[in-house]
């Protein structure tokens, strides 16, 4: 088992990637490489995902890349075996974490309550994604959780924008938040890689 919170330090926007296309996965990113963003969540929601991932870690190697979307333990194995350098998912059954603390790799598991952080708290690991983040409570939230828990370090993701990117990352608790409007779905199918960079430059100014 790997404690994922040097993950959280890479950029302070992990961009939670969609590639339907293997042939755009490395151009997307190098394109947020060039932005200044070294971290990648590739999410398992497409068939061609798994052959993404490999492209991505055999072809830029300045891009940590990880595997998002995670829900079940063999997933989890071929993700790694396909080279995903983390993992993340969005929520945690036991099976699920009993399994992720059998891997090498630094893992974020999702939570949305305290109960569960303090599940996952238990199996040793102080480095978890809270998800959705806008609907499970926001900013506000987090700090809440941040009082009897000030140990577990976060990274909020789902509903978050430039905009509101900073209410998070000026929390003690946050260390960098994920989202999907780095790489908009639209920019990735034409090939806008140039608005890819300027988005992740824009994102990773919010660390400065
Ligand atoms: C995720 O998988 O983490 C979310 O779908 C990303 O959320 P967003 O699209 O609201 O940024």
């Amino acid at each position: 088992m790997a404690d994922a919170t040097s993950v959280l330090h890479v950029s302070p926007v992990i961009p939670v990637v969609t590639i339907d296309d293997p042939q755009q996965a490395v151009p997307v990113a190098r394109a947020l490489a060039d932005g200044g963003i070294r971290i990648i969540e590739l999410t398992l929601r497409t068939d061609s995902a798994l052959t993404s991932l490999k492209l991505i870690a055999n072809e830029v190697p300045d891009i940590l890349v990880g595997a998002g979307t995670i829900l079940t333990p063999g997933q989890a194995d071929a993700a790694v075996s396909a080279g995903a350098q983390f993992l993340v998912s969005p929520g945690v059954t036991p099976a699920l974490l009993d399994h992720l603390l059998t891997l090498d790799v630094p893992v974020l598991p999702g939570v949305a309550t305290v109960g569960e952080v303090m599940a996952v708290l238990e199996s040793g690991l102080e480095a978890m994604k809270f998800f959705p983040a806008g609907p499970a409570g926001g900013p506000a939230y987090l700090a809440a959780i941040g009082a009897p828990i000030p140990h577990v370090q976060f990274c909020p993701t789902g509903g978050i924008s430039l905009a509101t990117a900073p209410d998070y990352l000026g929390l003690p608790n946050v260390s960098c938040v994920g989202g999907s409007w780095l790489a908009p779905r639209a920019a990735v199918e034409t090939g806008d890689w140039q608005r890819i960079t300027e988005l992740a430059r824009q994102a990773s100014g919010l660390g400065a």
